[in-house]
């Protein structure tokens, strides 16, 4: 989480820092800030709460001329999101600027010990004492003072420093967060990530634990810990950039959910040739997956939930024991992994701090690790022994979508591979499974077509699902005994079975994040183990219910429901009578399709109603409250 951006050469570094920053936007957006180096004997600096536009505002009305600036995009970990945490932050003389990414953790300590020397604190941000400290060890060469600083840090952090005495230089930083140098003609950029740096530069390279950079306007130097210069070629990045734009969309939410049946021919045009799926950049021998007795999947969040689905292709189709962890778990259990074991670690980001930990852990023990990420030569990609990418182009908004589907058709494909690899697939088999996969962007392409046909109705149930909800709420908070009876309610239910159980817990996340309404997703046999409780008029139960062999166990669950008064929203298979017959309302249809594709389908409409609802509920779907896109920390 948090961004950082800097610029030094012969342009305008302010309007180059802001541009950079909006690109990161979605690593955090509570609050923002620049410094400028313009050869006075002090920075300047410029912060606000709120997203970048605001700093963009306030630049507009007080602009700092310079060549040399660094910038910082914040999601809060210690502090509240305002100016004062804002960063950059400076030290006592404003001679110093820091900007950070990652967490310091002894920072109470070097707090403490800093204030007792005269530091004079601004901010209750863990970053605070970098600046501090880096102006305590300054003796004329902010190089040596940066490097002696890092001595005395514990965490996580990629920062960049400028100095009024050094002018034309920035010194930057890396442990365990992400930072990129971009070569371009007219000066030298770093970043938080390449897509910042891609307006300016194809040419980039990462730096690595431990290493720090030193930019001026036409030469940039690596070193390692012990001084050491670090000989690393550029790479060239291929990326494109019209991903990064709207195309006509009000949201790029919408936008991405469009592109999904696009994305889906993509992946299999490039991993299916010839009736074969190929991984071409994938390093691990296919002896090597071959040999694996047990599959770990870890992920966190909706990367999660593609892992639960992808149990379920794998063990049904290379009939393989798989288990799925949310990283986060995984990495701090001591888990049972080793060379026997093939870690699947599933990421849009390639950034997420708990994966990449996970990643390492399994590592430590010996076991095969690779992960199926989008962003390309991120952490995780270069971590892992081998990585096949989603090539699903860059995923602005915040709630994923076209991320997920990428994931799990990369998934199908490896567990189809992985069945002929062990045996467990006859080639008849397999040219089925891959027909019916080819034909499945069309599919989804009619679930979109319908949602565009059908927008009205759409919309109007979504002003329905807020009517009712608002008016829920206020007969929960009445005064009123009488208007108080009910139970709160107010939320949503996500039902599923079986390969759609996780898709549940996918619809229920993308409700959560966009539109803050109470969801929860449940396999729908644990209905009666609890939730049912919550069940009378009030709540939505969204009911993934299509042709299955768990479809009739579903319709008992609705009419379950339907007893008890619960507003059914169903999902179900085109010219499927029996459940709309019981709950005409609110009805939504995916064509026919084989149970285990079919969690491609019902996650679409699933991914529309939250869009819907957050749309209605007029909420800020792209860049929804709290979050970030990538989740640099623990
Ligand atoms: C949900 C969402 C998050 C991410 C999670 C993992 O819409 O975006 O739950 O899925 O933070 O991120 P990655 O996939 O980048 O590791």
């Amino acid at each position: 989480m948090c961004g950082i951006f800097g610029y030094t050469g012969g342009r305008d570094a302010q309007a180059l820092v802001i541009q950079g920053l909006k690109r990161l936007e979605y690593r955090g957006y509570d609050s923002s800030g620049v410094a400028v180096q313009n050869g006075f004997d002090r920075i300047h600096i410029r912060k606000t709460q709120g997203k970048i536009k605001k700093l963009e505002e306030l630049l507009a009305k007080h602009p700092l001329k310079g060549k040399t600036a660094i910038g910082h995009t914040r999601w809060a970990t210690h502090g509240v999101p305002n100016e004062e945490n804002a960063h950059p932050h400076l030290d006592n003389e404003s001679q110093i600027a820091v900007v950070h990414n990652g967490i310091i953790e002894n920072f109470g300590d070097l707090k403490k010990t800093l204030e007792g020397e005269g530091a004079r604190f601004q901010s209750q941000t863990d970053t605070e004492v970098i600046v501090h400290l880096v102006a305590k060890y300054y003796k004329g060469n902010l190089e040596n003072a940066v490097r002696r600083a890092l001595k005395d840090l514990k965490g996580t952090y990629a920062i960049a420093v400028i100095s009024s005495k050094e002018p034309g230089k920035i010194v930057a930083a890396k442990m365990d967060s992400p930072l990129v140098l971009g070569l371009a003609k007219n000066g030298n950029f770093l970043a938080s990530d390449v897509s910042a740096l891609l307006d300016h530069t194809d040419d980039v390279i990462f730096v690595e634990n431990g290493e720090m950079l030193i930019l001026t306007e036409n030469t940039y130097r690596i070193s390692d810990r012990a001084d050491k210069p670090v000989n690393r070629k550029p790479v060239k990045i291929a990326w494109d950039r019209e991903q990064a734009q709207k195309g006509g969309h009000p949201h790029f939410m919408l936008k991405e959910i469009f592109e999904q049946p696009a994305i889906l021919t993509a992946i299999l045009k490039e991993r299916v040739i010839g009736g074969k799926i190929r991984f071409d950049e994938l390093k691990i021998p296919a002896a090597r997956l071959a040999r694996a007795k047990r599959i770990v999947i870890i992920a966190c969040g909706t990367s999660y939930h593609a892992g639960l689905v992808a149990k379920y292709a794998f063990e049904e189709l290379a009939r393989i024991p798989v288990s799925v962890d949310t990283s986060s778990e995984f990495r701090y259990r001591d888990p049972l992994v080793g060379p026997d074991t093939l870690v699947i670690a599933i990421s849009q980001s390639g950034e997420t701090a708990d994966t990449l930990a996970g990643v390492r852990e399994g590592k430590s023990k010996k076991a095969c690790t690779m992960t199926v990420c989008n962003v390309l030569a991120s952490s995780l990609a270069r971590e892992a022994h081998g990585v096949i990418y989603t090539h699903a182009g860059s995923e602005i908004a915040v709630a994923s979508t076209k991320a997920y589907t990428a994931q799990m058709a990369i998934l199908y494909l490896l567990a189809i591979q992985l069945g002929v690899l062990r045996k467990k697939l006859a080639p008849k088999r397999v040219q089925q499974l891959l027909k019916e996969f080819l034909h499945l962007p069309l599919l989804m392409q009619r679930v979109l077509d319908d949602y565009k046909k059908d927008q009205k109705e759409w919309a109007q149930n979504a002003r329905d699902f807020n009517r009712r909800y608002h008016d829920q709420l206020e007969r929960y908070f009445s005064t009123d005994p009488e208007k108080r009876k009910r139970s709160p309610s107010g939320f949503f239910l996500y039902l599923g079975r079986n390969i759609n159980y996780p898709n549940a817990l996918e619809g229920a996340l993308k409700l959560k994040e966009i539109s803050y309404i109470p969801a929860e997703g449940y396999p729908a046999g644990e209905m009666k183990h609890g939730p049912i409780a919550l069940i009378d008029e009030n709540p939505w139960v969204i009911c993934i219910a299509p042709q299955s062999a768990t479809y009739d166990k579903m319709l008992s669950n609705i009419q379950e429901i339907r007893a008890r008064g619960g507003c059914i929203v169903p999902i179900v298979t085109e010219g499927d009578t029996e459940i709309p017959k019981l709950s005409p309302m609110y009805v939504m249809e995916i064509p026919k399709v084989s149970e285990l594709f079919s969690p491609f389908l019902t996650v679409v409409p699933l991914q529309l109603l939250a869009y819907c609802v957050a749309r209605e509920f007029g909420e800020d779907i792209d860049q929804p409250r709290n979050l970030a896109k990538s989740v640099t920390v623990e």
